[in-house]
């Protein structure tokens, strides 16, 4: 079979490599399509490919109308809102995700975001501890577990929402349950958002939530940009001196908070939460191995759709 990796964000090489090594061991042959430029590129690349291994790349219906022959699409990492599901179930292609793969890293750059604006961005400026602070964790799956272990060595006091996970295992975890994600953002300095990108989510945190941030809060987005309703940031941004908001990526209205909101965001220029060495070979190989897996035996545990 022919397994496409299609990254437009390259894996680091030892990642490639090792992904090459699990699909040539099983018989495959792997090609690479890095750095692309444009949606052209993957349309000739995926044409005779059975497998494709994404991360963001978009996998819209006008790429998956150029490859006939695909059977599997595996989405190197969590988020799978990159890929045309409909589409891909419609023509009885299987999506996978990678989940857990990368979060680590995520979570990392979180605290990274975090602890940059608490220190004032290096200025020379006064800056502030995370020791004692509170840390609300919107969702507590593999990114917020992280999110936990991590900030119970700066000793922050930790709470969760997450409707789909029972009080019992955040306790285990030290972590402190709240009833609505409206208690979370009221009490909570810091609020770390790690709900996925879906047609329930988008939107879905805008001025009602950011507005009751507490003093001084920092609201944390390594998730996706498009759950945040930008209006609704703006209209509390203009309303609240005081709060800040860290973003990997840039949001659609980055312009605004140049020219408005100065020394109180920082935006990744790229997605970058999950651009470590180790998630890309833990992601990667996950990938290649479903991939490999499913087409010898029909292992369908990570699909999505
Ligand atoms: C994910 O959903 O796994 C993360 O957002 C990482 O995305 P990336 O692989 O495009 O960096």
């Amino acid at each position: 079979m022919k397994i496409l990796v299609a990254t437009e964000k390259p894996f680091a090489s030892v990642a490639v490599k090792k992904m090459r090594e699990v699909s040539e061991q099983a018989g495959h042959v792997m090609n690479l399509l890095e750095n692309y430029g444009n949606i052209s590129d993957l349309k000739a690349a995926v044409a005779d490919a059975d497998a494709l291994i994404v991360r963001s790349d978009p996998v819209t219906a006008e790429v998956l109308d150029a490859a006939p022959k695909l059977k599997i699409v595996v989405r190197a990492g969590a988020g799978y809102d990159n890929i045309d599901i409909a589409t891909c179930t419609a023509r009885n292609i299987v999506v996978m995700n990678t989940p857990g793969q990368n979060s680590n890293a995520v979570a990392e750059l979180a605290f990274m975001m975090m602890l940059y604006q608490a220190r004032s961005g290096f200025s020379g400026r006064t800056g502030t501890e995370l020791r004692g602070k509170t840390l609300g964790l919107q969702a507590f799956g593999f990114v917020g577990k992280c999110m936990a272990e991590i900030a119970k060595g700066f000793s922050m006091e930790t709470f969760a929402f997450d409707p789909f996970v029972n009080d019992e295992i955040m306790l285990s975890a030290g972590v402190k349950p709240v009833k609505s994600v409206t208690e979370l953002y009221s009490t909570c300095r810091y609020v770390s958002i790690h709900i996925p990108a879906t047609e329930k989510t988008r939107k879905s945190i805008g001025y009602n939530l950011i507005s009751r941030l507490p003093e001084n809060g920092v609201l944390v987005n390594t998730a996706r940009k498009e759950v945040i309703d930008e209006d609704g940031l703006i209209r509390a941004f203009e309303e609240r001196k005081d709060i800040i908001y860290l973003a990997d990526v840039e949001p659609d209205c980055s312009a605004v908070f140049k020219e408005k909101f100065p020394g109180r965001y920082i935006f990744t220029a790229k997605k970058m939460g999950a651009q470590t060495e180790e998630a890309n070979i833990n992601a990667g190989i996950a990938a290649a191995k479903q991939v490999v897996d499913y087409f010898l035996t029909g292992n369908a545990k990570y699909r999505v759709n």
